[in-house]
């Protein structure tokens, strides 16, 4: 459901591109078809007078389970989530260059919190918004950048963490139902997400041969990851929106939304 999708845009974040991208390696998921829903797998009626309470709960009840997994809503364990390999080309004028990142692993999805949830389905069009936040997300693993600072060229090596902490996400989905062998589906046609920080950490070793300058660059990063991060917000967003919008789709055409969303 949207938590999953939304903790995938947590994901995204970690990946920290400027302009992207080439290869990734998003963990394939098997979506297997559902025809019904475990006991313990929370629902809402559609007529609820207080549907919005109902997912938002729903959402909250579930996403601790993102531990081990909801193998019934074909959804893979996800704290923490490993992003095999991914890499990212950059260009910002004096900065040029690409970064290659594998396993990485995120910490903290399941830690999530759904604060706010409202949904509006009129006819066949259905329109979700939600706030959310992850109190902290830890990201760790292995890097490799090829960069090109004016004339100098530079190959950093290393690993890195990177702690991001009061992680708050505005999401938008709409859609539109349809009908297919007796069950109402959704096809989503649009996913936005506005993900907002509150603050970051990177430790990286590796950066420069020198451990003393490398603390130096990294002072650096640390002082002004603000400006970094919005310069790369709308391109990263570019990128993943339409890559989320993939998965959920995959993710509803295997699951009838009139299992979580009852039509009474
Ligand atoms: C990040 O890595 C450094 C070096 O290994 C380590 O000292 C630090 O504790 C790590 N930070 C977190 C939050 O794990």
């Amino acid at each position: 459901m949207a938590s999953v999708l939304s903790a995938i845009i947590f994901v995204a974040f970690l990946g920290l591109s400027l302009a992207a991208d080439e290869g990734f390696v998003v963990p394939s998921i098997e979506f297997k078809p559902i025809t019904k829903l475990a006991d313990d797998i929370p629902t809402c009626r559609q007529k609820d007078s207080d549907i919005n309470e109902c997912i938002r709960q729903g959402f909250q009840q579930l996403t601790p389970r993102l531990k081990t997994g909801i193998s019934d809503l074909n959804i893979p364990p996800m704290d923490p989530f490993l992003l095999g390999k991914s890499s990212y080309n950059y260009n910002s004028g004096i900065l040029q260059g690409r970064i290659a990142m594998r396993n990485v692993l995120v910490h903290g999805l399941s830690e999530g919190i759904v604060d706010k949830v409202d949904y509006r389905q009129k006819n066949n069009r259905v329109r979700m918004d939600m706030l959310s936040h992850v109190p902290q997300l830890l990201a760790e693993g292995a890097y490799k950048a090829d960069i090109k600072l004016n004339d100098m060229k530079i190959t950093p090596k290393g690993t890195f963490n990177i702690t991001l902490t009061d992680v708050s996400m505005k999401t938008r989905a709409l859609g539109e139902l349809y009908e297919r062998d007796g069950h109402t589906y959704l096809r989503l046609t649009k996913l936005e997400t506005e993900p907002k920080v509150g603050d970051m950490r990177i430790y990286a070793n590796g950066l420069v041969p020198d451990p003393a300058l490398n603390d130096v660059i990294l002072d650096f990063i640390n002082q002004y990851w603000q400006q970094l991060y919005q310069a790369m917000l709308p391109e990263t967003m570019a990128i993943w929106e339409p890559i989320l919008l993939k998965v959920g789709n995959d993710f509803f055409a295997a699951l009838p939304f009139d299992l979580i969303v009852t039509k009474d």
